[in-house]
Order: structure tokens, then C-alpha cells, then sequence
């Protein structure tokens, strides 16, 4: 089996040809895909698990013979794989070398609201963060990003994200490719744009923001990724800031989407393309083949509403190719995908205590831009809610709400597709589109700490289209917010 290829090693091409090697190749010659390398962590006395992460700059060569100023966890670009298992209590330094503040906030995750890492949570340069909490939540692809308000788009930009898998044995993934690097693999995709001398071009931002002629996976341009068994499990997630991505095969393979954003769907879906906007995941499943072939962005179909004109001209409708697949020439076996993955209990909108409205339209929310200082609304805990979210908009948006999963009962009244089904953080909101999601957040309050909902178009979410709740207990009054963090 293939090692896994660390984030940090020089990625040399071996020169292995592509038959149709696609017009976007800068170098002709691909380099391996990198893998995030796992998280070390100690565990103490207590059986915590205790992790390290310093944000700091550096450089990387995002494009092969091209140095590129860039911001990382613990290295130049991205972040360790945090991986940790449902019940257990991780704990993590957070330090910023950063020349500004920042923040971490674990995207998807169950986490109490003054250690969620929202905007309120800000990690003054030179200063330390350290968050705790005990995970419970099922199996996932997560991750964790900066939120900054303001200049969330410019730190995710530069380099700022990780992946944070949860295993947990009640979802077991038995059946399912799951050795890290060899058959699991991990791939933030994003785009970027290289000024001449080789630095991120952070000009000419678009109305749905930083706009990349050039696709990177887990951080560069260019890549293959070994193959070595019969399948092969890739946890994708859309990293981008505003760039939305319709992801397939070059050669149309069907593949099985295995899991959304918050965990395993009832069953595997047979797919031949699934499309993320930024922040969302999809686990997919797909045979190696015999032959090389590229996981590609694709155009939308036309009437998939996905197009904002400015958008379009600024290239959303490129094709860009992510990473070729290249099987080895013996496949080591693989189980045959489970015909059934997990059980996912069903919220009863009929159960709903509250039910919000939403509306979605330039850089607002229900007419209002965020405000650190307002709480837009306050969720008893543990009871359900059920939120209608309408874009009234011409442009694209989507909606990611922080600390729980929801389940979407309908998209314009019509049932979601399956692999819109299962658990979700973030959900793509077409223009014009009106969709109903059914939620719920458990086990934590905090009367003087909000959570947030937003845009995950991420220049949409710094210019305000975010707003801000607390989550309440019987008789709970909210209190005067308190920073949580190490603040500016
Ligand atoms: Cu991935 Cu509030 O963000
Ligand atoms: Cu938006």
C-alpha cells in the first residue's frame, strides 16, 4: 500500500503521462497529492486528548517551481487531521503567529458556544486559545477554518483549514474504505489565483468573492493521488470562498456518495456528479479502475441555477480538473459497499416549538446586516425547530447553521434529492429557492455566548449576511455577552 505523502514533503513528479492530459497542467507533469498528516495528541491521566495547532505563515509550492506566501496550521498551508471518537473529551492549544487576530471554529461539529470559535472567540496575535469539549456527534468529515468577522474569506484564502473526522462505533464504517492515506483520503478543494510573482492575487474580488482560475487539492496544483485498492473512499469538501464545484469523473463512472456533511446517509447513492458549495462535504466511493482517470469539476447544467452572471464571467463554468486517480498495476481487495450505512432518525417538523423565517438577499439576512452586539433570537434547548430559508436574491447563497446537523424537509415543496437526505451543516439555496430545514440544538446553553447562522460564500458572510442565537435552558435569561476569547 501506498504512505501516505506528508503535506510538508517536496512532491516531485515521477513523470508518469496522462493520455489526455487535460489544457490546465502548468507543469505537464503531475506531483502527488498530498495527505494531511493526522493530529498527534496526548492523552493525560483523565483520558483527555490534547492537541496542538499554531496558525502561522509561510510558503508553498501551490503551483510546482512556485513559491507562494501562504497561512497554515502547524506548516505552510492547511492543518493536521484532527481525528478523534464520539465520547471522548479533546482538548486543544490554539496559538497564533499570525500577524493579526484569528480565530478556530470547528465547522459541523457539536461544541459549546464559548468554545465554537465564532467571532467572539479571537486569538490576538501571540496569544493562546484553548477550547474543550466532549465529542458527541456521529461519524463525520469536519473541519475547522478561521471565522474572524470581516476577514474570514482572506484567512481561509490564504491557507487556513483542516479537516476534524469523528469516528463513533454506533455509525461503524465497516465495509467502507477506512485506512487514512491508503483507501480514505481527504481532499479540500479550492480555488486560487497566482499574481506574477507567484503570490495569492487577493484583486478582483467578484460578487461572490475570490474568484481562482487555478483548482488546488489539499493545497496544490497538479496532483495524482496512488490508488492501490479495488475502491477508494475520498472525503471532499468545498474549502473555496465563493466558487461552487459540480464534481465527477472525467470518463462520467457513476461512484456512491456514502455520507453528507454531518455523517453516513441510510444508503449509498449512485451518482455521477455531486455538487458542493463552499463548505460542504460529500464521502464518495469509487472503483480505481484500470486506467488513469481525473476527478473533475464540471460545468452546471444549464437550469441547476448555480450561475450568477458575474460569476459566469468570471469562470464558474470553466472546467478545472482536481486530481487524476492513478491505479497502481495490482489492486488490493476491497469489501463491497454495505447496501445499508446507517440509521438516521427523522426530525418531526410536527414537533416543532419555533419555526423561523429566513430571507437571504445582498449581504443580508431578514433585512439586517450582523451585528456582534444583537442576538437576532434565542432556541430552547433540545426542543425542535423549524426554519424556512428563502434566497430572494438573484445571486447564489448558501446557509450553514453553527453546533448542530439539520435535515431538510423540502426544497421548493418538492422532496430533497437522496444525497440531500441524511445530515447537513450547509445546503446550497439556488436563487429564487425556498427551503425548508428541520434542526435542533442539544445538550449545551450558554446565556452570555451566541451561535451563528450564515452565508458560507464567505466575502457574502463577512460583509454581514450572518446573524447570531443563543441556545437557552428552561428559565435561562440571556445575559451580556462575554468575549471568550484571548481579544484584541
Ligand atoms: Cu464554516 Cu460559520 O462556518
Ligand atoms: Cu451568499
Amino acid at each position: 500500500a501506498a504512505a501516505p505523502v506528508a503535506l510538508s514533503a517536496a512532491c516531485a513528479g515521477d513523470g508518469v503521462g496522462f493520455a489526455t492530459e487535460p489544457a490546465r497542467s502548468v507543469a505537464g507533469r503531475r506531483r502527488p497529492l498530498p495527505i494531511p498528516p493526522l493530529a498527534t495528541a496526548t492523552t493525560d491521566a483523565s483520558g483527555v486528548r490534547r492537541f496542538a495547532l499554531t496558525a502561522g505563515p509561510g510558503s508553498t509550492e501551490m503551483l510546482a517551481g512556485t513559491r507562494t506566501p501562504t497561512w497554515g496550521y502547524n506548516g505552510s498551508v492547511l492543518g493536521p487531521t484532527i481525528r478523534a471518537r464520539r465520547g471522548e473529551t479533546v482538548a486543544f492549544t490554539i496559538d497564533n503567529a499570525l500577524p493579526e487576530a484569528t480565530t478556530v471554529h470547528w465547522h459541523g461539529l457539536h461544541v459549546p458556544a464559548r468554545y465554537d470559535g465564532g467571532p467572539h472567540q479571537t486569538i490576538a496575535p501571540g496569544a493562546r486559545w484553548e477550547p474543550t469539549w466532549t465529542v458527541n456527534q456521529p461519524a463525520a468529515t469536519l473541519w475547522y477554518h478561521p471565522h474572524p468577522h470581516g476577514t474570514t474569506e482572506k484567512h481561509v484564502y490564504r491557507g487556513l483549514a483542516g479537516f476534524f473526522l469523528v469516528d463513533d462505533e454506533d455509525t461503524p464504517s465497516s465495509g467502507l474504505p477506512s485506512t487514512y492515506g491508503v483507501d480514505d483520503i481527504p481532499i479540500v478543494v479550492q480555488d486560487k489565483r497566482f499574481a506574477a510573482d507567484g503570490a495569492l492575487d487577493e484583486s478582483g474580488s467578484t460578487d461572490v468573492g475570490l474568484l481562482g482560475d487555478t483548482v488546488v487539492a489539499n493545497g496544490f496544483a497538479d496532483t495524482y493521488l496512488p490508488v492501490s485498492t479495488e475502491l477508494v473512499r475520498l472525503r471532499l469538501l468545498n474549502g473555496s470562498a465563493g466558487r461552487m464545484y459540480n464534481l465527477g469523473f472525467s470518463d462520467d463512472r457513476e461512484f456512491d456518495m456514502v455520507a453528507s456533511d454531518g455523517g453516513l446517509l441510510p444508503e449509498p447513492v449512485r451518482l455521477t456528479r455531486i455538487a458542493l458549495s463552499p463548505g460542504e462535504r460529500a464521502e464518495i466511493v469509487v472503483a480505481a479502475g484500470a486506467a488513469p482517470v481525473l476527478l473533475r469539476a464540471f460545468p452546471f447544467e444549464d437550469g441547476a441555477g448555480l450561475d450568477a452572471p458575474e460569476a459566469t464571467d468570471a469562470g464558474v463554468h470553466d472546467d478545472f480538473d482536481v486530481v487524476e486517480l492513478r491505479p497502481t498495476t495490482t489492486l488490493g481487495p476491497s469489501a463491497a459497499i454495505p447496501d445499508t450505512l446507517a440509521t438516521v432518525p427523522s426530525i418531526d417538523p410536527n414537533a416543532a416549538v419555533a419555526r423561523r423565517e429566513f430571507e437571504l438577499q445582498w449581504f443580508m439576512i431578514n433585512g439586517q446586516q450582523m451585528d456582534m452586539a444583537r442576538v437576532d433570537f434565542t432556541s430552547a434547548v433540545d426542543t425542535v425547530e423549524v426554519w424556512t430559508v428563502r434566497n430572494v436574491d438573484n445571486w447564489p447563497h448558501n446557509f450553514h447553521v453553527h453546533d448542530t446537523q439539520f435535515q431538510i424537509l423540502d426544497i421548493d415543496g418538492a422532496t430533497p434529492p437522496p444525497e440531500l437526505r441524511g445530515w447537513k451543516d450547509t445546503v446550497y439555496t439556488p436563487p429564487g429557492s425556498t427551503l425548508r430545514l428541520a434542526l435542533r440544538f442539544s445538550e449545551y446553553t450558554d446565556p452570555a455566548m451566541p451561535y451563528m447562522y450564515h452565508c458560507h460564500l464567505l466575502l457574502h458572510e463577512d460583509m454581514g449576511m450572518m446573524g447570531q442565537f443563543l441556545v437557552l435552558g428552561p428559565g435561562e435569561q440571556p445575559l451580556p455577552m462575554a468575549a471568550t476569547g484571548m481579544g484584541t
